[in-house]
């Protein structure tokens, strides 16, 4: 496709996603997603008010080309998300974020933000993997499987049975405004990034993956 041909956001950010893959199918694979997404979660508009939830979705697919050789692999894979992000999830003061597409920096505005939407989960969904969210934010109105669980209790995710992942992300529960309000102090704040490792590792199953994981990194 020319670039003069590229008429809106959605296919400006199909066309900058497709260079991640090589294989004509991954790329087909990745556009009739991000349709989906425009279809049903309004990504068009969302982009217009919001142009960081292209950075977003490019980071969260970024990660996924880096995990698997193929988009097919992702086939029934049971892909668990924590903190995955809800449709009442808020900016944090300042966000920097680097993703294949480029380099932003956004923050500043208190209210909800389209770019913390469970848009991994929804990826996910939409290649025919099987993503579990865990949020304590809205996601009632999601196809995915998802449960509502406040991550500060230890604990809070026992009830998910031991080695039953093939793989795991947690991203970004540490800067939310939702979390450091809730925990002010840093010692607290990595008491729980030691609970969501603990977690990790009880979860996965062998051979499992960590997608990414801001926890172990801490
Ligand atoms: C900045 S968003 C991250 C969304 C997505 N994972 C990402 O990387 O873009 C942080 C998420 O953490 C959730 N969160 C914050 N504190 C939480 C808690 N104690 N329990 C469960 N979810 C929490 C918020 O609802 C929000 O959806």
């Amino acid at each position: 496709m020319k670039k003069e041909q590229i008429e809106n956001r959605t296919d400006r950010l199909i066309a900058g996603l497709s260079g991640m893959w090589e294989d004509e199918q991954d790329r087909a694979r990745i556009a009739k997603t991000i349709q989906a997404l425009d279809t049903r979660y309004d990504l068009e508009q969302k982009l217009a008010r919001e142009p960081g939830v292209a950075e977003i979705i490019a980071q969260m697919t970024g990660r996924l080309a880096r995990s698997y050789a193929r988009l097919a692999d992702l086939q029934g894979k049971r892909i668990l998300d924590i903190a995955c992000g809800s449709n009442t999830s808020k900016l944090p003061a300042s966000l920097h974020l680097k993703t294949p597409l480029g380099e932003l920096s956004v923050g500043g505005s208190k209210g909800y933000t389209a770019l913390f939407e469970p848009w991994f989960c929804r990826i996910l969904f939409e290649l025919g993997a099987t993503p579990v969210g865990v949020d304590f934010g809205d996601l009632e109105e999601e196809a995915f499987t998802h449960y509502k669980v406040d991550l500060g209790k230890t604990g809070a995710m026992d009830f998910l049975p031991e080695a039953s992942f093939d793989a795991i992300q947690d991203s970004r529960l540490f800067g939310s405004p939702e979390f450091t309000a809730e925990f002010p102090k840093e010692s607290d704040r990595l008491d729980v990034a030691h609970e969501i490792v603990k977690q990790e590792q009880r979860l996965l199953k062998p051979g499992g993956i960590i997608i990414h994981s801001d926890a172990a990194a801490w």
